[in-house]
């Protein structure tokens, strides 16, 4: 696929894992457009960048309405976007038993909701240009191996992952790629996330923990290049490849979570009218 005079839209784009891919795409010769939520960030992104294909827009990804004129002002300005970078998102380590109404709200609302905000937002208007697209949407590892820390993080990647192998089969006859980026450990500003929770879900939310912030910003300065994850990224757009594990460490961990999978089915006789009542063959 050749990517050069698209048009890409990426949100989280001001920082980390969505900066890279900014980068990326421009040497790809792609025009960007970089969507975040914060402002002092953005601002940061387009002197590194310095770019003229680039632009930033603020946006909340949570807000439909907000999604919506987003893309309005990127179509405005750099033309149809059809290359989308679903990337926003937001870390909570707190297990679901400890979770309150505005944890769920937060971080589905973001690292879900932004996804399918983004989704709802350009797929409709790629498919109706006829003219092809990819979207790439940013889950983790955390979709695949769960612990029992980031128990809403995980749920939402979860859900990413869900919402993408799903869209992948339905844009397929539209020649528009899905992919599903599936990160470990990344070089980012991630740890800083409770800087840009909204002010209307903080009422029930713990206090920052400001000693482990730090500790969690050490450990994410050891973690992959984002200009690394980005080329794997680009890599897998042009094979249109689904699946984007950008660390191949955690592929044992990864079978070990489908032998037990495998191995929790029972030697069960299968149901023998099933077909019959359904009157087609039952698969899948
Ligand atoms: P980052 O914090 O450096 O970049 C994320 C960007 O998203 C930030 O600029 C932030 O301002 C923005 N953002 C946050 N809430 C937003 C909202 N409501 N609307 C618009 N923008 C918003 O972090 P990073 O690591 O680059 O994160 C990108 C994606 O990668 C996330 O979805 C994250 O869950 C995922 N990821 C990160 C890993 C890591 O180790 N850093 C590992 C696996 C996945």
């Amino acid at each position: 696929k050749d990517l050069a005079g698209r048009t890409a839209f990426v949100t989280g784009g001001a920082s980390g894992i969505g900066l890279g891919l900014a980068r990326a795409l421009l040497a790809e010769g792609c025009k960007v457009a970089i969507a975040d939520i914060r402002a002092d960030a953005l601002d940061a992104a387009l002197k590194t960048l310095d770019n003229a294909e680039v632009i930033a827009l603020r946006l909340d990804v949570a807000s439909r309405d907000d999604f919506a004129a987003a893309a309005d002002e990127a179509e405005a300005r750099l033309g149809p976007v059809s290359l989308v970078f679903n990337n926003a998102g937001v870390n909570l380590f707190q297990t679901i038993d400890a979770s309150s109404y505005d944890d769920w709200d937060w971080v589905m609302g973001v690292n879900f909701g932004g996804v399918v905000n983004g989704v709802a937002t350009f797929v409709p208007r790629i498919k109706a240009r006829g003219q092809g697209g990819y979207v790439v949407n940013t889950a983790s590892m955390g979709a695949f191996l769960v612990g029992p820390a980031p128990g809403i993080y995980t749920t939402a990647k979860f859900a990413v992952r869900g919402l993408s192998e799903s869209l992948r089969y339905s844009l397929a006859p539209h020649g528009i790629g899905v992919s599903l980026l599936l990160p470990g450990l990344v070089k980012s500003n991630i740890y800083a996330s409770d800087e840009v929770r909204p002010e209307s879900l903080k009422a029930d939310a713990k206090p920052t923990d400001a000693a482990w912030v730090e500790r969690l910003a050490g450990v994410h300065q050891s973690g992959m290049e984002p200009d690394v994850i980005a080329a794997r990224v680009i890599e897998a757009i042009h094979a249109n490849r689904f699946y984007i594990f950008s660390h191949p460490e955690f592929r044992d961990e990864v079978r070990e979570v489908f032998d037990e999978i495998v191995a929790a089915f029972r030697d069960y006789p299968p149901d023998p009218g099933l077909e019959q009542r359904l009157g087609f063959e039952a698969t899948r």
